[in-house]
């Protein structure tokens, strides 16, 4: 289904999708929860760290995920430590709306990539990104809070969760303050591989 909204993040076992402090950002725990993606072919490519790296599943999902999507959502945190991290090209190659209260023009990359910086609001970031992502889907790429306030404002349809087998005992928890009496979940697909735990579901309201 085009246009759909959605969201694809890796957990830890215990809920988590990030350490609790940005210094442990890069750290020990961050490397386990995405140890899944970092040899594949994919991931290796668009990143710009070089040729070959493992294909199958893991890799088949996370380009599909890529492909699918015409735009992305992002909260200002996530940002923040992506502008740190990323390539000069960022790995994104569409636009990129960061929800924030920070004032800013928009920040062009090489490949494709526009950050707009919109101040009023997850709807109004929302129908720039649908505009901008035209028959294709798009994706509320993170963190935590913003994928939080997407999924109780009733705004999201799907999301992946690539479970990890890793503890973080705390951190940013993916569904601290979810609206439980609104959001129900259909099951749409489960895919085992030998790294991760590929879980789709559907959101409904209740
Ligand atoms: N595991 C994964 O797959 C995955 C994926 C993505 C991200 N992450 C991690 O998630 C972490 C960041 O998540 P987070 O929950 O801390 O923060 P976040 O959702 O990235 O950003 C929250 C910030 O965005 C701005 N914002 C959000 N909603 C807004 C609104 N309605 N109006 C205006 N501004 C708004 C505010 O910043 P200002 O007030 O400063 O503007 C707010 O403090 C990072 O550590 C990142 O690595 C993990």
């Amino acid at each position: 289904m085009a246009g759909t909204v959605f969201f694809s993040v890796s957990m830890s076992l215990d809920g988590f999708i990030a350490p609790g402090s940005t210094a442990e950002l890069m750290g020990q725990q961050w490397m386990e929860l995405q140890q899944w993606v970092f040899p594949l072919r994919f991931f290796r490519e668009n990143l710009k760290l070089g040729e070959g790296g493992e294909e199958g599943r893991d890799n088949d999902i996370v380009r599909e995920t890529f492909e699918r999507t015409g735009a992305s959502v992002m909260g200002k945190r996530m940002f923040d430590a992506g502008e740190q991290a990323w390539p000069e090209e960022a790995p994104f190659h569409t636009p990129v709306f960061v929800v924030t209260h920070e004032k800013r023009d928009p920040w062009q990359r090489p490949g494709g990539t526009t950050f707009h910086f919109v101040n009023d609001g997850i709807e109004s970031a929302l129908d720039q990104a649908r505009e901008a992502a035209g028959d294709r889907d798009v994706r509320i790429a993170g963190g935590g809070a913003t994928i939080l306030e997407y999924v109780n404002a009733g705004l999201i349809d799907e999301f992946t969760i690539a479970l990890s087998p890793v503890l973080f005992g705390s951190g940013i928890r993916l569904f601290e303050g979810v609206d439980a009496g609104r959001v129900a979940l259909e099951p749409v697909r489960a895919e085992p591989t030998h790294r991760v735990t590929h879980l789709t579901y559907a959101i409904r309201e209740r």
